[in-house]
């Protein structure tokens, strides 16, 4: 069960070949899917051999695989997490009921939008990041990019498994929708905000792969909680590779950080200008790019409170993070949670039902985690004894979604006025001269072991491989 059959032309470990109809199906999908990679994936990459890792099992031990690879070729395919035994449903009204290997129908169009949506967001990072592959910084980065896009593909497919195994007709045609909108497209705009954002440029990368990838995370974790368990075992495995997304944020940020503190104290100087005429990211730019990515990116949690979050939990289809460590009574009727409003111009806490209040319970989890990665930067900074500390900015910031959309709160958690924020949003947001300065930096390194001036080389390779090794192949 948990090793993959890669003879078959859709790889997978489902016993596919079984239910024929279903087979053709996705057979018939497949093309699609390759012509969307080949119409908005990774530009110009057709003919590279990149080294790559395939996922072969879904054993936690030794399941991938490290070879070149053509990324068309890539062998995207369908793995779930072996199933768990008499698994039950452990939150929510239908506690202690076994879990659902088929979609109950009052709860059908619900899990399919929570599916499409999930499975919409694949796609258009692949779309966000296609250009990326003709600035990258050196052989190892623009590997890691495209090991990032072909897996983001991957879990596009792992969602249209199940709208195809589970949904009928309309699952299908949700399938095909997911290969039509389009990232920043003005009529037929991806499904959420940060999704439609652009990633110009490496430093975004990182900063979405960090961030944005750990929503990612976040919702994925959430799902692997639901009592539909097709649902869950899927996203269990998403995960294993969702992992490596954040180690690329995690790591890039840190080799930028890196690469900056080492040009500060070479030329004894903390000036954005001098440290920008000598090709480095000033650490306040940084600041300001974080500030950005981390507030669009809390905003895909959804509206502080929601109707919907509770309707989610209270039917199984959606659980919290790590639900099954927690000790409390996994119904929540009663339970209550904190979440902010804004009152005579401050910002106040007050207490709602926690049912209503689940997506700001995962916001919450998913600060204290993005809060620990930032932590391990200042850890750079400190130990090149550079006063300087990177922060997140306090969730009011910058909000587009829910009680704080519309209210002008600086990065410290004070409410400002209309003017105070125009004032001051160049010092908080990345300005137009900001991202014209990090463009002016990108220029494509192809030379093996070689990095680009502006980030500094990692610790080690992809693989145990050199950090010189030849990552990628151009033909
Ligand atoms: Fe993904
Ligand atoms: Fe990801």
């Amino acid at each position: 069960m948990s090793s993959i059959d890669y003879s078959e032309k859709i790889p997978n470990n489902v016993n596919l070949n079984e239910d024929k109809t279903l087979q053709r199906a996705l057979e018939q999908w497949q093309p699609a899917f390759v012509g969307w990679w080949q119409e908005v994936g990774p530009e110009r990459s057709r003919a590279f051999d990149v080294y790559l890792r395939t996922a072969t099992s879904v054993d936690p031990q030794g399941w991938a695989h490290f070879d070149y690879v053509k990324m068309p070729d890539y062998r995207w395919g369908i793995f779930l997490n072996p199933a768990e035994a008499d698994r039950k449903i452990h939150f929510g009204d239908h506690l202690g009921e076994p879990a659902w290997q088929s979609v109950p129908g009052e709860h059908r169009a619900n899990l399919r939008r929570i599916i499409v949506t999930q499975g919409d967001t694949e796609p258009a990072s692949v779309e966000q990041q296609r250009h990326l592959g003709l600035t990258a910084p050196s052989l190892y980065d623009m590997r890691n990019l495209f090991q990032v896009n072909v897996e983001e593909g991957r879990h596009l497919w792992a969602m249209v498994y199940l709208l195809h195994r589970y949904f009928g007709r309309d699952g299908r045609e949700e399938a095909e929708a997911l290969l039509e909108r389009r990232s920043g497209d003005a009529d037929n705009p991806r499904i959420l905000g940060a999704f439609n954002e652009k990633t110009p440029d490496w430093l975004s990368f990182f900063m979405f792969t960090y961030f944005t990838d750990r929503d990612g995370k976040y919702q994925l974790c959430a799902l692997a909680e639901s009592s539909f368990d097709p649902l869950a075992r899927t996203t269990k495995f998403m995960l294993t590779e969702e992992a490596h997304h954040m180690f690329v944020g995690e790591s890039g940020i840190s080799r930028v950080v890196q690469r900056t503190c080492d040009a500060m104290n070479q030329l004894k100087t903390d000036d954005p200008g001098k440290l920008r005429a000598a090709g480095v990211i000033d650490l306040p730019t940084l600041q300001r790019y974080l500030n950005f990515h981390f507030s669009v990116t809390i905003d895909l949690f959804g509206a502080d409170q929601s109707s919907n979050a509770a309707t989610f939990y209270s039917a199984g289809l959606k659980g919290r993070f790590e639900e099954g460590k927690r000790t409390d009574d996994h119904r929540l009727h009663g339970s209550s949670y904190k979440v902010l409003d804004v009152s005579g111009g401050k910002l106040v806490e007050k207490e709602v039902p926690m049912l209503n209040a689940l997506n700001e319970v995962l916001r919450d989890d998913y600060i204290k985690d993005s809060m620990a990665g930032v932590a391990r930067w200042n850890r750079v900074i400190e130990k090149a004894g550079i006063p300087f500390r990177l922060q997140v900015p306090h969730k009011a910031f910058n909000r587009q979604i829910g009680t704080l959309a519309g209210v002008r709160v600086a990065p410290d958690g004070h409410v400002v006025s209309e003017a105070e924020w125009k004032a001051n949003v160049d010092q908080w947001l990345p300005s137009a001269a900001d991202r014209a300065f990090v463009t002016s930096l990108m220029g494509q390194v192809v030379e093996p072991g070689k990095f680009a001036n502006w980030i500094a080389p990692p610790v080690i390779g992809i693989n145990r491989q050199p950090v010189d090794f030849e990552y990628v192949r151009f033909n």
